[in-house]
């Protein structure tokens, strides 16, 4: 189906025609209830989107469009355990893993729910027995510090979620992540690190990633110079895997080795055991509280007509941004310093799940999908790119998140975070007029020489259309309902885009080519008379150089 073709992608075309010369500022002037029509609320979790350059009559065409798409149909479907990943042939059921109720998932015949409960069970056993001092290592000493070795959906998440909860964290252990091939990154921590005291978490879905493969055996080489014997293996390393027998060959007991699965994509598997640093941080309850927060947002997504239901609105309007505004880019902008990984954990999974020009039929897809994502601290970034928002001419939708109380109180900070946020997405959206300006520099004692010269660069064109979330507080069930509506965000836009947002077929062929080349840098062959001229040049470059 070609979502060009339908008529509410047409009557959108229309509403493009009429709003694109609309300033924010007449949409607010025409509608003094604005906020309470464009804004909408689930579990304290609060989404403004009366910044965006929408009107009601674009929103019922939005909606249309959803309807079109077929998204109602989508959504059960995955819920049901289908295999929507078509490419994969797969089902997707992340939201198994935070279906916290004692029945079924997703139905009788394809119950999932023993196996997660079971690994439920063996993450709280590992988790109580690391905080509480009883797991000991190879001489004896509790653990002190949990190092997770992983990338991609093995790193972003957990990563993102310990640091975005931070605030309930154990306070005698230290957790490190390290995803980069770079030996900067594993060496210098494992320079300051106790062998006796470390825990590896190996976090691989399929155990055969090359970063995380060399990363595990270098930590590996290090703790046994230190325990000299095997069996400390299983006191210092546990694996998080889909691929059991790969974890084994490493020499990881069973016991320490947590499963996950193929109906779990990576970008997706934070809810699964590949959460574990964050349950050993914040403790198995905590973690279980994210765990409901998600699920809160699944029941929600699931139940809630098109026109209410939080996620399938975040997508409509990344849609209207992408699709007719011209918007090619989206800036995700967390005011909360916890929440400093969020950018990057949304990258991944807006732009590997959706990051694709041909649809689940193997067709092109008839319009762009994936806007690129980036982001950066709120405040770090009024000081460096907000200039480019504010004046530089670009479309660039933002997404400003901020939680109501800190999780880290100061006197004197809170109150100044939140005015800077709120101010930001008001001078985006409503600019400075040249008559504005003009007045300002007026009152300022200006001459009217002087004020001829600098009045363009007084002037803010505004409209640039932003949607502020809003937490009550940072906690592990208001960042597991965050999640989970980014999560179903992006679902729906694949879904109205035609493509499948379970695959990611695009990242193998660089990982071919580092293999084929991989001989060559050693030295160990001829570079590939096949390679193009420049990385034959390089190559080069490194054996007269490099050391490996
Ligand atoms: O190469 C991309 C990717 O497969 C991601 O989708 C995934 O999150 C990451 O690599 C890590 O994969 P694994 O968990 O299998 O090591």
């Amino acid at each position: 189906m070609n979502i060009t073709k339908t008529n509410a992608w047409n009557a959108l075309l229309q509403h493009r025609e009429r709003l694109q010369h609309v300033h924010l500022r007449q949409l607010f002037a025409e509608d003094t209830q604005r906020f309470s029509h464009f804004s909408a609320q689930l579990d304290g979790l609060l989404i403004d989107y009366s910044k965006q350059r929408v009107d009601r009559g674009c929103m019922v065409s939005l909606i249309d469009l959803a309807r079109a798409a077929d998204v109602e149909a989508w959504r059960d479907r995955m819920f049901a355990g289908e295999k929507i990943n078509v490419s994969e042939d797969r089902a997707v059921l992340h939201t198994a893993l935070r279906h916290m109720d004692a029945t079924p998932f997703p139905c009788n015949e394809q119950d999932v729910m023993p196996q997660v409960r079971a690994v439920r069970r063996q993450m709280r056993d590992i988790v109580e027995r690391v905080r509480s001092g009883l797991w000991r290592g190879f001489k004896g000493d509790a653990i002190q510090n949990v190092v997770n070795i992983g990338i991609g959906g093995s790193d972003l998440g957990p990563k993102m979620a310990t640091r975005a909860l931070s605030a309930f964290a154990h306070p005698h252990i230290n957790f490190y992540y390290v995803s980069n091939l770079d030996s900067a990154h594993l060496s210098p921590l494992l320079e300051k690190l106790d062998p006796r005291t470390t825990l590896f978490i190996v976090a691989s879905k399929t155990f055969t990633t090359q970063e995380t493969s060399i990363n595990a055996q270098t930590a590996r080489t290090w703790l046994m110079a230190a325990a000299m014997e095997e069996w400390a293996i299983a006191k210092h390393f546990i694996a998080v895997s889909a691929n059991t027998a790969k974890a084994a060959e490493f020499g990881i007991p069973p016991e320490n080795v947590l499963q996950m699965w193929d109906w779990v994509g990576g970008r997706y598997s934070l809810w699964s055991a590949v959460g574990l640093s964050v349950a050993l941080s914040i403790g198995m309850n905590g973690f279980e509280r994210m765990l409901q927060g998600a699920q809160a947002m699944d029941q929600h997504f699931r139940d809630s007509p098109l026109e209410q239901n939080l996620p399938v609105l975040m997508a409509l309007i990344s849609i209207w941004n992408t699709n007719f505004l011209g918007a090619e880019t989206t800036a995700i902008l967390p005011y909360n310093e916890s929440i400093r990984h969020l950018p990057a954990f949304l990258q991944q999974l807006e732009m590997e799940s959706n990051g694709k020009t041909v649809g689940r039929d193997g067709e092109a897809l008839a319009c762009p999908a994936n806007p690129i994502v980036w982001g950066e601290i709120g405040v770090n970034g009024q000081h460096a790119f907000f200039q480019l928002l504010h004046q530089g001419g670009w479309l660039i939708p933002c997404d400003f998140l901020v939680a109501a109380s800190s999780d880290h109180p100061l006197p004197g900070h809170q109150a100044p975070l939140l005015s800077n946020c709120l101010a930001q997405s008001a001078a985006l959206a409503f600019g400075k007029t040249e008559q504005q300006a003009r007045e300002e520099l007026q009152q300022s004692g200006m001459s009217a020489e002087q004020i001829a010269r600098l009045l363009p660069h007084k002037v803010f064109a505004g409209n640039q259309p932003s949607t502020t979330i809003l937490l009550p507080a940072l906690d592990p069930f208001q960042l597991g309902m965050l999640i989970a509506l980014y999560e179903h965000k992006v679902f729906v836009q694949g879904v109205i885009w035609g493509l499948n947002s379970f695959d990611q077929w695009g990242v193998e062929l660089g990982k071919q080519l580092a293999s084929r080349l991989l001989p060559a840098i050693m030295g160990q062959s001829e570079a590939d008379a096949q390679l193009d001229q420049s990385t034959r040049g390089l190559i080069d470059y490194f054996r007269r150089h490099g050391h490996v």
